[in-house]
């Protein structure tokens, strides 16, 4: 945790405050800020998209520590608002994001991104940050893009990119590519797929009718948290071969972790408006799915 305490001794007050006031939460191996360095990595990257105050954002796939959704709610400032879309994950979402005091900018909704119950253009901007992971399929990704480019003109994806430019990297990627398998091999469900080139990245927007402005890689210089699984994580896999095959994986990215360290990989940025032909057609037209509603999610 040193370069999270080193950029918090840097970061402006408003953003050490917040993320004083957000839980610490033990869980072995896991250091007890870990929740506070992801979001400090998340801030990084949504500073680096430049987001203005005052905005109405929609976030995809906040999951269940608001990870993103705290840092959002901090840069659009108490004009802004952060409508948070979760299809099933809330755990202690709500609690996170009281302790920060940022609750009055933040509606949880409990919805599927693939048929956003928002009207067209109800928002300013839909974010997906470190998500994309968990869409389950490169056409679920273009369809969930779609329906951000519905909801909002303009488009931010982030997501960490299959790159390693140092051993902490490596590690990380050792270990975060057992999770695709592991999940998989254990539960027959998709989630955590292997992290895409931006080029790819790219392409998925585009196909969903994005036009795009700026397509970056940023490095955050900050531990990753949050790849490992426990050993105990692979017993339910009746394949045995299979089950041998990931165990020695899992032990070279454990050693390799141990060693090294697992670090952010390098951040892949997609900022893109929707496409000139797209405004046109989609203007005034009630969205594919939309009830013209937004449910808020209750406890
Ligand atoms: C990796 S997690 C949390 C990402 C979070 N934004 C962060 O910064 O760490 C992604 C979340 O997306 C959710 N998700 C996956 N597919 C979804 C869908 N179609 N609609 C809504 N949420 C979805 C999952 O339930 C999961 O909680």
């Amino acid at each position: 945790m040193r370069r999270y305490v080193e950029q918090l001794s840097r970061a402006d007050s408003l953003l050490a405050q917040t993320l004083e006031r957000v839980p610490l939460l033990p869980r072995p191996p896991l250091a007890a800020e870990w929740l506070r360095c992801e979001m400090l990595e998340r801030h990084q990257v949504l500073r680096h998209a430049g987001l203005s105050r005052g905005l109405r954002v929609l976030e995809v796939g906040s999951g269940g520590h608001a990870i993103t959704t705290v840092p959002l709610a901090l840069e659009v400032g108490s004009e802004g608002k952060v409508v948070a879309v979760e299809r099933s994950r809330w755990g202690i979402f709500q609690d996170v994001v009281d302790a920060s005091g940022l609750a009055e900018r933040v509606r949880p909704l409990k919805a599927d991104a693939l048929a956003l119950p928002l009207r067209h253009d109800s928002h300013d901007l839909a974010v997906c940050a470190h998500g994309i992971r968990s869409l389950e399929s490169l056409e679920n990704m273009v369809a969930v893009f779609r329906e951000m480019l519905r909801v909002a003109p303009r488009v931010l994806v982030a997501e960490s990119l299959p790159l390693a430019q140092n051993d902490a990297q490596r590690a990380h990627l050792e270990t975060y590519n057992l999770r695709e398998e592991i999940f998989e091999a254990a539960t027959g469900r998709k989630d955590d797929l292997h992290y895409l080139p931006l080029e790819t990245l790219e392409g998925l927007v585009r196909k969903a009718g994005g036009e795009v402005e700026r397509a970056e890689t940023l490095e955050v210089d900050l531990p990753h948290a949050l790849a490992y699984l426990p050993r105990d994580a692979l017993s339910s896999i009746s394949d045995r071969p299979k089950r041998e095959r990931l165990l020695v994986r899992w032990e070279k990215a454990r050693e390799m972790g141990e060693r090294f360290g697992t670090d952010h990989p390098p951040v892949g940025l997609v900022l893109a408006r929707r496409k000139a032909a797209e405004r046109g057609a989609a203007s005034g037209r009630p969205g594919r799915h939309a009830a013209g509603t937004e449910r808020p999610h209750h406890r």
